[in-house]
């Protein structure tokens, strides 16, 4: 079988090589990759969002399925034109993918269905967004109705916060049409996990869980990011909260977005925010996680072909997959200045010395390979991920691993999986 990633992230790094182990496939592509997913597969010169270039590419070199990692193309409909064109893939469809492309769309459907989370506003008018935010007390949350790259949510602690938010958003139009419409919502206090399942729209599996480090410093202070680093699994989903979020929140969901007549297939990911309440959630992706698929697939031990082909067709309940019960841990290695400007094209050492470490992977996201030397080309470098006998040992390992890689410029936090060593 042949298979296409698209994308060029840690992410699709880690699908790329977790697909690789499948005895299914006889050959991986990635469009349009990076340095490290260009040692384990063809590399293709198309970008994610052109669609009609990636229909060209899977048509004429006969690809079998298409793993798509980023929510941008989803959101603009590559799985249906994919499936017009009669090719195999994996992921959501358009109208299924605007649980994660409309904010708004995502609430309102949640609070049709009683699906626990946090409560919320909708505005279209900056100046009554304003005015209502003039009039609030404590935290809350101000979020840009569309996709904005991660970019789209402000956790306001005063009026003024709140304020320029909207101001960005709505007048100034940062994220463009993304913040033409905006939430307002409840703040909500807990701790955070990520729970991703594989559905084909009636029943799902669950992957392990995982936790995300979103703040770009240590302690999470800082702005948001990508995602810093992530663990799995994510001691706070109890087996009793997983099942929690199982009953009260993945499978109404699931049944909502059929009952809307948006079937919902691939991945869903939740972001949960245990509370004292309960679990409730912060949001939908309609994709795997970055970073947290670095975390999650090393600990697969189940072929991942078998669950996205069950997916597609229809037998996710079937899947029973398997995991290592090692905890993993993948720390975010970025380029100084990132989320904001950054410098590129730095040689990477110490990569060669990692290469044949037991249970160290190194996932590479902006790498790419210049007259034979691997240099940084993007915010989020490498993402280095260890198994671990336990998380202090995975977290020890990894960052053993993190001190051997060296660049112009490195940052990475050094407290990944902080609050998983304090239980
Ligand atoms: P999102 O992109 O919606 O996941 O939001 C990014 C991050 O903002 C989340 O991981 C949370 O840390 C934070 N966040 C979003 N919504 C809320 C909320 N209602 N209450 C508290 N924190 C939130
Ligand atoms: N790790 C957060 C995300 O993938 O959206």
């Amino acid at each position: 079988m042949r298979v296409l990633v698209v994308g060029s992230g840690g992410r699709e790094h880690a699908l790329a090589w977790k697909i690789r182990q499948s005895t299914l496939v006889d050959k991986v592509y990635c469009a349009p990759g990076n340095g490290g997913i260009s040692k384990i597969a063809e590399c293709v010169d198309v970008k994610p969002d052109d669609i009609t270039g990636l229909i060209g590419f899977a048509t004429r070199n006969k690809i079998d399925l298409t793993v798509v990692g980023p929510e941008a193309p989803l959101a603009n409909g590559i799985v249906d034109r994919f499936c017009v064109n009669g090719l195999r893939v994996f992921g959501p469809s358009k109208e299924a993918a605007r649980i994660e492309a409309s904010k708004i769309f995502m609430k309102e459907l949640m609070r049709k269905y009683n699906i626990p989370t946090a409560d919320f506003e909708v505005f279209d008018d900056s100046a009554r967004a304003k005015k209502y935010i003039e009039g609030l007390e404590g935290n809350f949350v101000v979020k840009a109705d569309g996709l904005a790259a991660g970019k789209g949510v402000v956790v306001c602690s005063s009026n003024d916060a709140g304020v320029s938010a909207v101001e960005s958003m709505m007048d100034r139009r940062d994220f463009r049409d993304a913040g033409s419409r905006i939430l307002v919502e409840e703040c909500l206090e807990g701790e955070e996990a990520s729970i991703l399942v594989i559905t084909d729209g009636k029943d799902c599996v669950p992957l392990a869980s995982a936790q995300d480090h979103k703040r770009v410093f240590d302690g999470d202070n800082g702005p948001n990011t990508g995602g810093m680093g992530a663990y799995s699994p994510a001691p706070v989903m109890t087996a009793e909260l997983m099942d929690s979020v199982m009953k009260d929140i993945i499978k109404p969901a699931i049944a909502a977005m059929g009952k809307e007549g948006a079937r919902y297939t691939g991945v869903l990911y939740a972001g949960i925010m245990v509370t004292s309440a309960g679990p409730k959630v912060l949001e939908f992706n309609c994709r795997f996680g970055d970073p947290e698929t670095q975390a999650i697939l090393p600990r697969l031990k189940s072929d991942i072909i078998e669950l996205i082909e069950a997916s597609i067709d229809d037998e996710i309940d079937m899947a029973r997959p398997e995991w290592d019960e090692r905890p993993c841990v993948s720390v975010v290695l970025s380029s100084g200045g990132y989320p904001g400007d950054y410098e590129t094209g730095f040689e990477i050492d110490g990569l060669d010395a990692l290469e044949k470490s037991k249970d160290i992977y190194v996932f590479h996201a902006g790498t790419k390979v210049s007259e034979g030397k691997t240099v940084t080309s993007g915010g989020r470098v490498l993402s280095v991920t260890a198994l671990g006998s336990d998380i202090k040992d995975a977290i020890d390992r990894c960052y053993n691993a993190v001190n051997l890689v060296e660049f112009e410029g490195m940052h990475f936090r050094r407290d990944i999986g902080h609050r998983a060593l304090k239980r």
